[in-house]
């Protein structure tokens, strides 16, 4: 009989050798937590369908930054649900509106500690649910969407944010708003394009977390799962106009198209891991199908091998405790 003659198992004999021959590392600073603050409530409320998430109130919000700034997480990515909506999603812009309001009590408790990060569209603000404002036959109006996230980003910049979220896939929005910043000297203020969000099942849980109000989809502005190459496009062209990090979402089922637009671009490369993601390892591991901490490291170990930079994950603060437990 004949020996192997290659014999990879070597590196892989004792804990050891396998930590010293990892290739990809998970670090905290790589995560970032998305939260979500909640006009008029003085008590955080439970996600049904995201078990231990919640939507904060104004005060919890406040502690909660301030841990994962204790907690050396890389970031937070605030949502606002506000108590009342409007065609245009007047929310949105206005400096009394939930999420400008707690985007400047959060960097008055925790300054530069931890980047403070918020979400740009409009769905958790208008009434119909839509990224956009609505032309009369329906339609989603893109040029005039992108005046009213001139309007906003420039709002959360007024209220402190660090980095806009440019997630509402709407052509030419990152050339908008950073255009917009400039002329009003926010040069310092980042812009992360969600660059390929693809049109699917993965944010249902989402939709209960902000109280969406959206009847039908969004398939006319996000993208079509089947198009890979279409990601890449778009994050080509978020970078010329101006994003600092391009994002793909969801994570885990674009995985190939996170490794294509990482070989593509020359900034940093983000990825959502959604709250469908989140839900699935939640519930199987409530049933006892699935070691719940393994399959978590797993996932965002994955999302990472295959390219992305940091993960916005609703597990952040978790897999930080861990990942400081394995140092
Ligand atoms: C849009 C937005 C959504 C998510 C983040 N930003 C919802 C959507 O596109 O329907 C989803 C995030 C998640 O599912 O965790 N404001």
């Amino acid at each position: 009989m004949s020996f192997p003659e290659h014999r990879p198992r070597r590196l892989r004999r004792t804990p050891a050798v396998r930590r010293l021959a990892r290739e990809t590392h998970l670090v905290p600073s790589q995560l970032v937590l998305p939260m979500f603050v909640r006009e008029g409530i003085t008590e955080p409320s439970p996600i049904g369908s995201m078990p231990g998430i919640v939507q904060h109130s104004m005060d919890s919000l406040r502690r909660a930054v301030a841990e994962a700034a204790e907690q050396r997480i890389g970031g937070v990515m605030l949502f606002g649900v506000p108590e009342v909506r409007d065609a245009v999603g007047s929310g949105a812009d206005d400096p009394n509106g939930i999420l400008n309001r707690a985007t400047e009590a959060v960097v008055a408790e925790v300054g530069d500690a931890v980047v403070v990060q918020t979400d740009l569209c409009l769905d958790e603000f208008t009434d119909h649910g839509h990224c956009g404002v609505l032309r009369a036959d329906g339609a989603v109006d893109n040029d005039a969407t992108l005046e009213r996230y001139t309007a906003m980003g420039l709002a959360q910049a007024r209220a402190g944010s660090a980095m806009l979220g440019l997630s509402g896939m709407m052509d030419g929005q990152v050339g908008a708003v950073r255009e917009a910043l400039d002329a009003e000297g926010f040069t310092d203020t980042l812009v992360l394009a969600y660059s390929a969000k693809y049109a699917g099942a993965f944010y249902g849980p989402f939709r209960e977390a902000v109280d969406s109000q959206l009847k039908g989809d969004r398939r006319s502005y996000q993208l079509d799962p089947g198009n890979g190459r279409e990601g890449v496009r778009e994050a080509l062209l978020d970078v010329e106009e101006g994003a600092d990090i391009v994002m793909v979402k969801p994570a885990l089922p674009y995985l190939d198209v996170l490794a294509d637009v990482k070989a593509s671009v020359d900034v940093p490369v983000w990825a959502y891991q959604v709250s469908g993601e989140y839900a699935m390892v939640e519930a199987a591991a409530a049933h006892g199908w699935i070691d719940r901490r393994g399959a978590i490291m797993e996932s965002l170990l994955g999302i990472r091998r295959a390219g992305a930079d940091a993960i916005l994950t609703y597990w952040a603060l978790e897999a930080a405790r861990w990942l400081r437990e394995e140092l």
